[in-house]
């Protein structure tokens, strides 16, 4: 089998976001496995119109980034026990793209759940978007606490969790694309 590809996706724009390091973080382990291609997508960079909405402004890029993709990571902060706006405006943009693929979500909280809410509210538009959910995610609570100030890892109990989250995403990108190519839709 050729090699997954699986970008990681940051989920927010805000300026000082703690995210940027889980994402940087949960990239750079992505990016050890052997079999996996991976890109680092910040949704900053994703050309996106604040007057409209949904596939009529299919941005072709992250359109054809998602069609090659077998499986996403979303990397996800909470914010006020949701998702940010700017995460959905981008997905909205992707339909067909994403069906029958995995897709793996990180939360990152200020609080001591580690984002479980946001990751919880994600799950019905993962969903809709003809994406399979995996049953591990990673939970990056007390994110202030967690990454110093150059955003390098201080817990290394992440490492270990985050390796559980990418095998069983990564398992799960292959059951699927071995579908996708074998086996006739009904
Ligand atoms: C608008 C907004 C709402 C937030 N709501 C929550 C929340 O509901 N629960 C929580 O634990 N942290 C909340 N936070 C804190 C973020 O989770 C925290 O900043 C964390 O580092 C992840 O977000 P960041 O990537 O923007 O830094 C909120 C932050 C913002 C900007």
């Amino acid at each position: 089998m050729a090699s997954l590809f699986i970008p990681v996706i940051l989920g927010t724009a805000r300026k000082g976001r703690r995210s940027e390091h889980a994402a940087r973080f949960v990239f750079e382990e992505t990016r050890k496995r052997g079999g996996v291609e991976t890109e680092f997508v910040d949704i900053c960079n994703i050309p996106m119109r604040l007057d409209d909405a949904g596939e009529q402004m299919k941005d072709p890029a992250f359109s054809e980034l998602v069609r090659r993709a077998d499986g996403l990571i979303l990397v996800v902060p909470e914010y006020n026990h949701g998702y940010p706006g700017l995460l959905k405006h981008a997905l909205d943009m992707n339909l067909e793209e994403y069906i029958h693929k995995a897709v793996g979500i990180c939360g990152v909280s200020a609080g001591p759940f580690g984002g479980a809410r946001v990751i919880e509210a994600l799950l019905p538009v993962m969903r809709e978007l003809g994406l399979v959910t995996i049953f591990n995610d990673v939970n990056f609570g007390h994110a202030a606490k967690i990454f110093g100030e150059a955003g390098k890892l201080l817990d290394e109990s992440f490492v270990g969790r985050t390796a559980k989250f990418l095998d069983e995403l990564i398992w799960m990108s292959r059951v699927l694309r071995y579908g996708r190519e074998n086996i006739a839709p009904a």
